[in-house]
């Protein structure tokens, strides 16, 4: 008779996957069984593939220890090292399958803030002056078969142009280079901003030193931030990219897509554009369209 000392055990790593998995068996939600047991299967392969030391475990656990408590309502460390491992863009790639002909989206970052001030046509979204060339950020907001979507709400934020977004700049307490804009009768926009310029991620924290750890850079390749959304259609959280930044190819967090990248018009004269803004050369204009699918 066998006694609880005698009685088969695991013995073997492949034993406790097979017994983990075992245990998630009478999970009721089936998604949620699903995903427990395919992270299981995943996390121990890993660990079996690189024959983790407990030394490498522990530097895990305080990196990740670390990461969490660098979480705050103006930092979200988790958010960054899920971008930088390209988990954000895989998982947007994944979840916004969205029909043919409609604005891609990509990674929606860490920099966003609820409570934008609404802006009226035109306005400019710069209120502390870092001496960036003024542009001139226009389009139309349409459905998938070109009609105006009038007052499409646009959700407009970038960095400003000394590269910092308004939470990581310590000068200021208030909001910059934001604003929830409406498209117009014709479904037309105009944001009046700076040229965006391309910045380095956060990398004072434990990302940082992951990315310096591995001989990688935190360059994100200049852009314009927008969540486009509208009654009825399938909000879309996206960026415009300069067509001339040369980390287009080599973005920190993966977000660039062909179809994002836009020309900023360089204007260094009194020309037709001057006037039809008011503006003094040099300034920039950027002609980009948001096409909205229906809601699914
Ligand atoms: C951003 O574009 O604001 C951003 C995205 C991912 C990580 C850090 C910043
Ligand atoms: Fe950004």
């Amino acid at each position: 008779m066998s006694t609880a000392a005698t009685r088969p055990r695991f013995t073997t790593e492949d034993d406790i996957t097979a017994e983990v998995l075992r245990r998630f068996d009478s999970t009721e939600d089936p998604r949620l069984k699903h995903i427990m047991q395919s992270l299981v299967t995943h996390v121990h392969a890993f660990l079996k593939e690189v024959q983790l030391q407990e030394a490498e475990w522990w530097k895990g656990i305080e990196f990740l220890t670390r990461t969490g408590n660098m979480c705050d309502d103006r930092r979200q460390e988790f958010i960054l090292l899920s971008d930088t491992l390209g988990v954000s863009m895989v998982t947007d790639l994944i979840s916004n399958r969205k029909p043919a002909g409609s604005t891609e989206s990509t990674v929606f970052g860490p920099f966003h803030r609820a409570g934008a001030p609404e802006r009226e046509f035109g306005d400019s979204i710069v209120g502390a002056d870092r001496n960036g060339t003024v542009t001139y950020m226009s389009g139309k907001v349409s459905d998938l078969h070109g009609n105006p979507i009038p007052g499409a709400e646009l959700d407009v934020w970038q960095a400003a142009a000394d590269g910092l977004y308004d939470v990581q700049d310590p000068s200021l307490n208030e909001i910059n280079m934001r604003g929830k804009f409406r498209a117009d009768q014709d479904g037309r926009y105009l944001v009046k901003t700076t040229r965006p310029v391309a910045y380095q991620i956060p990398a004072d924290g434990p990302v940082g030193e992951m990315l310096r750890a591995t001989n990688r850079h935190a360059w994100r390749p200049a852009h314009v931030h927008f969540v486009v959304s509208a009654p009825g259609y399938s909000p879309v959280t996206t960026h415009v990219f300069d067509s001339v930044d040369k980390y287009l190819d080599e973005d920190a967090v993966f977000g660039v897509k062909n179809s994002l990248i836009a020309h900023f018009k360089e204007h260094k004269t009194r020309d037709a554009a001057a006037l039809k803004f008011g503006a003094d050369p040099p300034f920039c204009t950027c002609e980009f369209d948001f096409v909205l699918a229906p809601a699914q």
